[in-house]
């Protein structure tokens, strides 16, 4: 019988030539087969943009800023992750989304090439929230390390190499975004940054209002704003996954809602990392329009 222990600190496996979480891979042919409904609302990310953080903003909207129904249960039972997969430990991401009422939202960091053909087929829309590269590989390095079901990261310079080598989780980060933001041109995606979620939580907000079709005053996005800082959201059992066990989220080693900050990279990188990632980043980044800020605006910075 298997257990969740099978699962823990495993090396990826390849799905379709992305290095893929070991323990979702087992269950990969119901992830392919998987039926949307016409009416859910994807939300796709490269792992640690920000996705949580879209989910509480999404449910929020949905439920018009009311805060006691967004209470109604933790965040990976009201916005599943399509790809989760844990037997005997925790309801499979597809298993919680048949169960839950439409309009489902649904959580996933897979690329545009392993998305089930049913979200294109039904014309779901879908929110990609991209976060620049850098403090992604510092978010991904330090979850990494508290993540049991994620390969132990190695050194923070180890980690790096793979992570610039698209040698982790769900693979090149370069080609996710850009993969994600060349698809726009033919389907509903809703592209956000998390800068300017940061910067602008107000204005970012409204642009999903409007892409769901929905109509919310500036009373009920103000709750909305405040609801979901970071500062409440860090505190806020129902989302900062202090309820998996620690057997699996290991929060002692670093927690899941860490810093929430735009520019925390530069308490990491090197001068000579910095220089090698820019280089791979020109190289890989070069010819699309996609623009990403590394810097808290005022002293903002683009690569
Ligand atoms: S996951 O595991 O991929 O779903 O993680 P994800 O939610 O995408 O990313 C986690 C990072 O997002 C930060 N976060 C926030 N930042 C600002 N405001 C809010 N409300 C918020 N909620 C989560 C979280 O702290 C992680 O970033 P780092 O840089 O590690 O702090």
């Amino acid at each position: 019988m298997t257990s969740p222990k099978d699962f823990l600190r495993k090396n990826l496996t390849m799905v379709h030539g992305y290095p893929m979480t070991y323990a979702y891979e087992k269950n990969w042919e119901n992830i392919k087969q998987f039926q949307s409904r016409p009416d859910d609302i994807v939300i796709a990310t490269y792992p640690k943009a920000g996705t949580t953080w879209v989910c509480e903003i999404v449910d929020m909207i949905l439920n018009d800023g009311d805060i006691e129904k967004c209470k109604r249960d933790f965040i990976d039972v009201k916005v599943p992750m399509l790809e989760m997969y844990l037997p005997g430990l925790r309801t499979s991401g597809i298993e919680q989304l048949e169960k839950n009422p439409s309009p489902r939202i649904v959580k996933t960091h897979l690329p545009t090439d392993l998305l089930p053909k049913s979200f294109w087929k039904n014309n779901c829309k879908i929110i990609y929230m991209a976060r620049n590269a850098k403090d992604v590989a510092v978010s991904f390095y330090h979850f990494d390390l508290m993540n049991n079901l994620e390969p132990f990261p190695g050194s923070w310079e180890e980690y790096l190499e793979k992570f610039m080598t698209g040698n982790v989780t769900y693979g090149s980060w370069f080609n996710h975004v850009k993969n994600w933001w060349n698809k726009k041109e033919e389907h509903p995606i809703l592209f956000l940054y998390y800068e300017d979620m940061k910067e602008n939580p107000k204005q970012e907000i409204k642009k999903i209002t409007q892409f769901l079709e929905k109509n919310l005053n500036d009373e009920i996005l103000d709750k909305i704003i405040h609801h979901t800082s970071f500062e409440m959201m860090k505190e806020n059992p129902l989302v900062n996954y202090t309820h998996l066990p620690s057997t699996v989220m290991d929060h002692s080693k670093s927690p899941f809602m860490r810093k929430g900050v735009t520019g925390d990279w530069k308490n990491y990188f090197t001068v000579a990392q910095n220089e090698k990632f820019d280089t791979i980043y020109k190289n890989e980044m070069s010819g699309t329009s996609l623009q990403f800020c590394t810097e808290i605006k005022g002293t903002k910075s683009q690569i």
